[in-house]
């Protein structure tokens, strides 16, 4: 059964947005987990983020302007560093003193790595500016390099929904027919074997042998490694002889009732990149599939149906559960996260 109860996981990095979104000297404002948050760069390049709310009056910092590094209110026109520092209440007179130290918009700690935006999401109102200890997600193989084909669609479901629905093996002959990828219907046995790995589990590297269409695409038969990480981060990593192609498939929760899923590729195939407009309606396709199935998915899901999870196309979900619940758990008694998952082959038709 799942379990009923939504919450979301604190202290943990969250993809934020893909940094190409984020232009030098521009700002956006974008809701994470239910809370305001503006994301700015600097003009060297810098990215960091604030709660977009005034402290003076509440109105969204993000309708204001943000000029030589600072953020201007559009209401009053007070100033807020990047650290989210009052620097200037231009209301003041000489004599009127005003401690500005004292005024502060909640900073949030962001990281710019491979080309994506992560925010740390603490507890609460709690503010960390310290780098935790947990590290930030990397796709193997492309040390810096940022990624070069992106696509966000946005999901009107809680974040398990959309999790769940990305590490479900068995809906991809039901929910993904299209001419360029299977037909289905035609089924195959599956046998993967599953071993933990940081914050989650690791589908093995093997050889793929019941292909989709798309992969002759890049030469020879793949060997496919998939890993899934908490809070919602999906890594497959595609290698043949000569090429790799990594993509990164993360679900960022905007509110309780909408996520974000935002699917990023990395590859050294040089031609690929003069393809990728090619690939961006397909790319579209598929995820608009999960993303139907997802609202078609919520007219049931109003009457709070009782849900299962079965062996063994979903013991993968049932590990998202365990792992979120334990590292809830271990946030909330201020100990080391135990990984629940053990090693296993699962086997399912798809
Ligand atoms: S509301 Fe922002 S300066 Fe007054
Ligand atoms: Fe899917």
């Amino acid at each position: 059964m799942i379990e009923k109860k939504n919450f979301f996981l604190r202290n943990i990095w969250y993809y934020a947005l893909p940094g190409g979104k984020l232009k030098p000297g521009k700002m956006l404002a974008k809701t994470i987990l239910g809370e305001p948050i503006l994301f700015a760069r600097s003009r060297n390049g810098k990215v960091f983020a604030l709660r977009d709310i005034c402290p003076h009056r509440g109105i969204p910092l993000s309708c204001g302007r943000f000029e030589g590094d600072e953020i201007e209110c559009c209401y009053h026109g007070w100033r807020f560093d990047t650290s989210g520092r009052c620097t200037a209440i231009p209301s003041l007179v000489e004599g009127q003193e005003f401690d500005f130290s004292r005024l502060r918009v909640k900073q949030y700690l962001v990281c710019e790595v491979q080309g994506n935006i992560w925010i740390y999401m603490p507890e609460g109102n709690s503010e960390i500016t310290e780098m935790p200890e947990m590290e930030i997600p990397m796709v193997p193989y492309f040390k810096d390099k940022p990624y070069q084909f992106v696509e966000v669609m946005r999901f009107p479901c809680y974040l398990d929904h959309a999790v769940v629905g990305l590490m479900d093996p068995a809906h991809s002959p039901f929910v993904h027919r299209a001419w360029w990828w299977r037909s289905g219907r035609k089924f195959f046995h599956e046998v993967k074997k599953f071993i933990p790995s940081p914050y989650g589990f690791t589908m093995q590297r093997q050889k793929l042998e019941n292909m989709g269409r798309g992969y002759w695409l890049i030469g020879g038969i793949p060997e496919v490694e998939i890993s899934f990480r908490l809070p919602a981060i999906r890594i497959e990593t595609i290698t043949t002889k000569n090429n790799i192609i990594c993509n990164l498939t993360a679900v960022t929760p905007i509110s309780e009732t909408e996520s974000e899923v935002t699917f990023l590729a990395y590859w050294n195939v040089p031609w690929l990149g003069a393809i990728a407009p090619l690939l961006q309606p397909l790319a579209r396709a598929f995820l608009n599939q999960d993303r139907q199935v997802v609202i078609k998915q919520q007219i049931g899901l109003q009457y709070n149906p009782t849900l299962m999870l079965i062996d063994d196309a979903d013991v993968q979900a049932r590990w998202y559960f365990q792992l979120k619940t334990e590292f809830a758990r271990a946030t909330a008694e201020g100990r080391a996260f135990v990984n629940p998952v053990k090693e296993r082959t699962l086997q399912w038709r798809a």
